[in-house]
């Protein structure tokens, strides 16, 4: 069986950065279960927020993500995050990553969501993931393998130590790769609803191997919805970025009523949960809302990735409103990481969206998980760098080829309406012990119990993040960011700083762990 130094599993910009730091003395393996373009690294459109200009401070970054986040976040790691995020973000300037500058060749530095400062470092308008991944994709070119069309489906341990994971190619055949370190990189699980920001491919794979693998998860309660997806004819092509409104954008109804009007100081541009229920109250209440964006001079220029998307989807820019609805994002929870990115598992480590590293808390601030991304991609190249791994036989008895007769799973789509219905932007106790309850039996199957095909693992791993997130809902007896209970609309203080952990061993009982 081949072995390598490090297998990193996705192929977004948390990979990369950690993989072009890791190639120079390292053999570096990424798997990717869909194409290398296929991320959410490369649809993100708003840019890197980072406290770079002479008026701001690291000081004013931590105060604003740490208000976004409801408190929750972890101070010691959001402090990491803004203080280090712009010695890595100047770094990749001086290795030759262009952000867009004026005429004078300043940055040109944009405003998100609660915010204080303008801070947001974009490319190409608003096409920053697109110029990030492709300045790292061209820095591993030659020094790392990628596989493609290989989706990873089970940690492989040895005495609670990752030394491996078994993969599945398109012909469905079993492969097992060793490595002396595995990195989770496989992103969020915006595809478990119906509406969403994500890349089709981002449905949680991430979290359902952790929990099978027995390493601790946390905050999985706290899903972000963007409240601006384009919706078109009832889908969601894709997302009108926040800069829009930083750009002086509002929302309004179908008859142009300004909706966040008296309800946060920072009107349009408040937190995005508070924004998104706003958004939701007024369409429960039967109106359609738009981005007014007739006062946004220039809209093509500075906007060319929305320009284009909104011209294939026939919304006319010069008519100045475009359709939105919000949809799933962002996951705040994930594996639960130290500041070294590692897992609770030894030698498992996870980067980017999939991890928790805390600095969230429960509500992300707009534009830091490409800067959390860099920093903690570039922690865990560190930790990986500095370790002395010790000697373990790098055996399996997981047998390849093994083909049994699936246990038929809830489809897709099903797990799709009955998350966005149940576990969506507003919740109760109800609709979430359904979910809990329908999907809870499921969850206890092995990837051989359902089939062993790409398939069946998608759709097992879609069941296993949804009931993670549906569980930990259901335990959380209070509103806070992104998760808001209907029967518990209040913020506890009580709850302040009490993190919901899950892990496998936990004994799960509806209400609380037991
Ligand atoms: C956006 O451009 O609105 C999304 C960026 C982010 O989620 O931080």
């Amino acid at each position: 069986m081949p072995k390598t130094d490090v297998v990193i599993i996705g192929s977004g910009l948390a990979a990369l950065v950690a993989a072009s730091r890791l190639c120079m003395d390292k053999n570096v393996i990424i798997f990717t279960k869909a194409s290398k373009e296929n991320s959410n690294s490369i649809l993100a459109q708003g840019g890197i927020a980072s406290a770079i200009s002479k008026e701001d401070s690291w000081c004013s970054h931590l105060k604003d993500t740490m208000g976004a986040g409801c408190n929750h976040n972890i101070d010691k790691m959001v402090e990491t995050l803004v203080r280090n995020g712009p010695t890595y973000i100047l770094e990749l300037m001086e290795q030759g990553m262009k952000f867009d500058t004026n005429e004078f060749g300043d940055l040109l530095l944009g405003r998100e969501g609660a915010h204080s400062y303008r801070r947001i470092l974009h490319a190409g308008g608003d096409a920053t993931g697109k110029a990030l991944v492709t300045f790292m994709m061209e820095k591993i070119k030659n020094k790392v393998t990628i596989v493609e069309h290989h989706m990873a489906v089970d940690l492989i341990l040895d005495n609670n130590r990752c030394i491996g994971v078994t993969a599945i190619n398109q012909q469905d055949e079993n492969i097992t790769f060793f490595a002396e370190h595995v990195i989770l990189a496989t992103g969020g699980c915006g595809g478990v609803f119906e509406y969403t920001s994500n890349d089709p491919t981002i449905i949680g794979d991430g979290y359902a191997m952790a929990y099978r693998a027995g390493a601790d998860l946390v905050d999985m309660e706290f899903v972000q919805f963007h409240p601006t997806l384009l919706h078109v004819n009832g889908t969601c092509p894709g997302l009108i970025s926040e800069a829009v409104r930083g750009e002086g954008a509002v929302l309004v109804t179908e008859s142009g009523r300004r909706i966040m009007e008296n309800k946060h100081s920072y009107k349009d541009l408040a937190p995005r949960d508070i924004v998104t229920r706003v958004i939701f109250d007024e369409m429960s209440n039967g109106e359609k809302i738009f981005l007014d964006i007739s006062m946004i001079d220039s809209f093509n220029v500075r906007f060319p990735t929305i320009t284009t998307l909104c011209e294939k989807n026939e919304i006319i820019i010069e008519q100045g409103k475009i359709p939105i609805v919000p949809g799933a994002h962002f996951m705040m929870g994930g594996i639960k990481v130290n500041e070294h990115g590692e897992s609770s598992l030894r030698y498992l480590y996870a980067i980017g969206e999939v991890a928790c590293t805390g600095v969230h808390g429960a509500n992300r601030l707009a534009s830091n998980s490409l800067l959390e991304t860099i920093v903690f991609a570039n922690a865990v190249a560190d930790r990986i760098l500095s370790e002395t791994v010790d000697q373990v036989k790098y055996t399996s008895d997981i047998a390849n080829g093994i083909h049994l007769n699936g246990i038929q799973l809830p489809s897709e789509d099903e797990i799709k309406q009955m998350m966005s219905k149940n576990v969506g932007i507003v919740r109760n106790q109800a609709g979430l012990q359904a979910v809990v309850e329908y999907l809870e039996p499921y969850t206890k199957l092995t990837t051989k119990e359902v089939g062993f095909t790409q398939a069946s693992i998608v759709r097992l791993n879609m069941i296993t993040t949804s009931w993670l997130i549906a569980s930990s809902a259901l335990m959380r007896l209070e509103s806070r960011g992104g998760h808001f209970r209907s029967d518990y609309p209040e913020t506890m203080s009580n709850w302040q700083g009490r993190l919901i952990n899950r892990k496998k061993q936990d004994v799960f009982v509806l209400g609380g762990l037991s």
